[in-house]
């Protein structure tokens, strides 16, 4: 089957995109240049679902130089960027994908990179996985693992495990230290604030900014909320991280208190209905909400869409809702991922380390064919440091080494 994209014209303005990200993208520079001479991914096929923006364009370059077969959709509906697409259909990949297609145009693009019989799974949240598993398993056979990109995508595979259900390995890409230690808390702390701030054109010294969820994105969201001036609540269920957010200094309490006094609200949980009918009732007039977990079901679009008296669209990404109880809310780019439906998602310094534990993880894959005896599979820790090492030498940056001595007293029980 050939690509299906918007528009191939499109395919400049997408290119210049990805030689941006290339430029500052060192990790990634390096493996491409690795990679096209050791040929790690020679005669195998790689399908991606990540959210298809440059960063994402420029991993499956790496991955292509590597000699693989790229089969590429995006995770996300309105994260795709149909330039970028276009560009990597003029470099030679297969590509369905658009920007904003419908739940069916989207289900008949992880379908179509399916189809093409993939080796090599990398998903971001678990959308191709959960398809071969439930409607294509005839190709289960030809794969020989995947790795998933993010948090929510790791619950759903924990969740088959368990079952027994999950039928080939897969490298838990987030949980890497040089993923969620940088990608979830620097990486999603700056760009949520770039999508709402583009976005809304607002201030946000002096405002109220509640941020659901102090897992690894919400620290870093909150962290930068404070920096731009807010005031900063936090909401949580799990009472160590609601402690760990006291001591960083941020109010903490439930949801339905912090909504009747919040100015921006962002979700970002992993769990639905974070703000609920309860909530939406008591909100400020005018308030904003956004999210910026993996899917759309942490405001409770669904009450909103079946409840609202009236709605009206104010910017491009901003739809004003009113409620039964009268206020107007606010919600950014439909109450998807914020940072990627209304931004270009992460930086792309943050990407490169994320991306080369991706690009590291597949080729772990394809080394090992065979040989893994679990389906759940923890980043080797020699991939995780080789990204710290080789990350602080572009930094420029050294430290200390340990001596023999050091090395001694560290691994003795004598005092
Ligand atoms: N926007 C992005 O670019 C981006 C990047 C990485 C991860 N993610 C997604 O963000 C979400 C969170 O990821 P994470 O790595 O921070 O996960 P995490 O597990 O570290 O943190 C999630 C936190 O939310 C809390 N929580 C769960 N249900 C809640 C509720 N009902 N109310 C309040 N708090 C609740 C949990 O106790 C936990 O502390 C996931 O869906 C993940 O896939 C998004």
């Amino acid at each position: 089957m050939g690509s299906e994209i918007r528009d191939i014209n499109l395919a400049e303005s997408g290119e210049r995109k990805i030689e941006w990200v290339k430029r500052n993208c060192d990790l990634l520079r390096t493996l491409e240049k690795e990679f096209s001479v050791s040929q790690p991914f020679k005669g195998k096929k790689i399908a991606l679902s990540v959210h298809l923006e440059a960063k994402t364009a420029y991993l499956c370059l790496v991955l292509k130089a590597g000699g693989a077969d790229m089969y590429v959709n995006g995770s996300n509906p309105l994260s795709t960027q149909d330039d970028v697409a276009a560009a990597l259909v003029k470099a030679g990949l297969e590509v369905h994908a658009w920007y904003d297609s419908t739940p069916e145009e989207y289900n008949a693009h992880i379908r179509a990179v399916l189809e093409a019989g993939p080796n090599i799974i990398i998903d971001d949240g678990g959308d191709l996985v959960h398809m071969i598993h439930t409607e294509l398993t005839h190709l289960i056979p030809n794969v020989i693992g995947g790795c998933e990109e993010t948090t929510t995508g790791i619950l759903r595979l924990l969740a088959m495990d368990k079952e027994g259900a999950l039928k080939f390995p897969m490298v838990l890409v987030n949980n890497a230290d040089c993923k969620h230690f940088f990608d979830n808390r620097y990486g999603t702390g700056q760009s949520v604030w770039d999508g709402i701030n583009r976005t809304t054109n607002l201030i946000v010294a002096g405002k109220i900014v509640v941020v659901a969820g102090y897992g690894w994105c919400g620290k870093g969201v909150a962290m930068r909320a404070k920096g731009l001036g807010a005031r900063v609540i936090v909401t949580e269920v799990d009472p160590v991280k609601a402690i760990e957010a006291v001591m960083d200094g941020f109010e903490v309490m439930p949801m339905n208190e912090a909504a009747k006094v919040g100015d921006f609200f962002v979700t970002v949980t992993g769990c639905e209905k974070v703000i609920d009918e309860e909530d939406f009732a008591v909100v400020k007039d005018g308030a904003i909400m956004c999210n910026a977990g993996h899917f759309d079901c942490e405001i409770d679009m669904a009450w909103l869409k079946a409840n609202a008296v009236e709605t009206r669209e104010m910017r491009k990404n901003i739809m004003g809702y009113r409620l039964p109880t009268g206020q107007w809310i606010y919600i950014l780019a439909e109450g998807r991922l914020v940072n990627l439906a209304a931004g270009d998602g992460h930086p792309a310094e943050i990407m490169d380390m994320s991306f080369a534990i991706q690009a590291l993880s597949a080729k772990y894959l394809v080394e090992h064919e065979g040989q893994l005896d679990r389906m759940i599979i923890d980043v080797p820790r020699e991939v995780d440091n080789d990204v710290a090492v080789r990350k602080l030498a572009f930094l420029g940056k050294h430290i200390d080494v340990l001596t023999e001595e050091q090395v001694r007293y560290l691994n003795s029980s004598a005092v």
